[in-house]
């Protein structure tokens, strides 16, 4: 299938490169400064389109000919509201009966209750950007696109956000800080584990306008999952956890810090995904347990390190 990835130089968009690549489409990718994606994507098989999202121009020849699109664009808290133009840019210049994918985030929910939860939970963040973000969300599921919302994701080319703060701290040995109460279940996702989840609703035409929960692996508590990282480079867990005081303080310092605050209801309850329509509706499943996850991320991030390594990343 020819498939266009947006935000491709992110996070989620760069996997969701490889992955297509892997299960054999044909990749367009849609960055705003094509080095970016130097010497992270396979070059000779993915087709890099430069542009801004932004540009409704732009967008429309990015997208011309494509079958799908696997919608990875974000933007910083401060402008939010520019998630709308690139959502609307972007589903305008899809030829109908395209397949529209888009990742979906856990804070669209309030504060979790008991068991884990089924997409059709009640949409009712406590904070702003939960709520315009679930109005995004279902804004793609009316036009027939198909949301596919999971955790934090950690592994291999993941270079931002707080669990790649904390895998860098504990590999070096320092106390790793992290909000909200250590010993209470929370899910993280294995980056390949989540990207194959965008993947997998193409070709699925009863995927269209529908959301899925791609989970993490198995719960665990931010306590045993440093203690892993720990492990793995050799020293005593060191962890403290983070009060709302501090995250109010990093929040006035930081970018990105207030939209952080505002969710921060989010670290003092367990929101936990129910996979299970992935599963029947996708066939899809998490792969990599906890364990093994944190394994090959320490290992990439070691490698990374070497001389030669970082030569190669540019
Ligand atoms: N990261 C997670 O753990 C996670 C978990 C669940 C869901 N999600 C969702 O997945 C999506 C992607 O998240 P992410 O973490 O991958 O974000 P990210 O790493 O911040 O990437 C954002 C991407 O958007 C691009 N972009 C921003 N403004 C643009 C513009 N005007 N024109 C073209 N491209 C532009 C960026 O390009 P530049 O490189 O040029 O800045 C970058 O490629 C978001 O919707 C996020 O909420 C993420």
């Amino acid at each position: 299938m020819r498939v266009t990835v947006t935000g491709a130089s992110g996070t989620i968009g760069l996997a969701a490169v490889n992955m297509l690549v892997r299960a054999g489409h044909q990749v367009r990718a849609f960055v705003r400064r094509p080095q970016a994606l130097a010497g992270r994507c396979r070059e000779d098989r993915v087709e890099v389109v430069e542009g801004d999202v932004l540009d409704r121009t732009a967008v429309a020849e990015m997208i011309s000919g494509s079958e799908a699109v696997v919608h990875c664009v974000d933007f910083p808290t401060g402008e939010f509201a520019h998630n709308w133009d690139a959502l609307r840019h972007t589903l305008e210049a899809l030829r109908p009966g395209g397949s529209f994918i888009y990742p979906g985030v856990p804070w669209v929910y309030g504060v979790g209750g008991k068991g884990r939860l089924q997409p059709e939970h009640p949409k009712n963040s406590s904070s702003r950007l939960g709520v315009v973000r679930a109005e995004l969300e279902r804004a793609v599921t009316a036009e027939g696109g198909t949301v596919v919302r999971f955790p934090e994701v950690y592994g291999p080319g993941v270079l931002k956000g707080p669990l790649h703060t904390l895998f860098e701290r504990a590999m070096a040995g320092k106390t790793v800080r992290f909000p909200g109460d250590l010993d209470r279940p929370v899910e993280f996702i294995y980056i390949d584990d989540a990207a194959r989840a965008l993947v997998a609703p193409l070709g699925r035409p009863h995927a269209r306008g529908r959301d899925y929960h791609a989970p993490g692996f198995a719960p665990i508590t931010p306590r045993d999952f440093a203690a892993l990282i720990f492990k793995l480079a050799g020293g005593e867990p060191r962890i403290r956890w983070l009060s709302r005081r501090w995250l109010r303080i990093l929040g006035r310092l930081g970018r990105d810090g207030r939209g952080r605050s505002e969710l921060s209801y989010l670290d003092e309850c367990a929101i936990l995904l129910d996979g299970l329509r992935a599963r029947r509706e996708l066939g899809w499943r998490p792969e990599i347990d906890n364990a093994e996850g944190v394994r090959r991320t320490v290992r990439w991030l070691r490698n990374r390190r070497t001389p030669s390594a970082a030569a190669q990343e540019g």
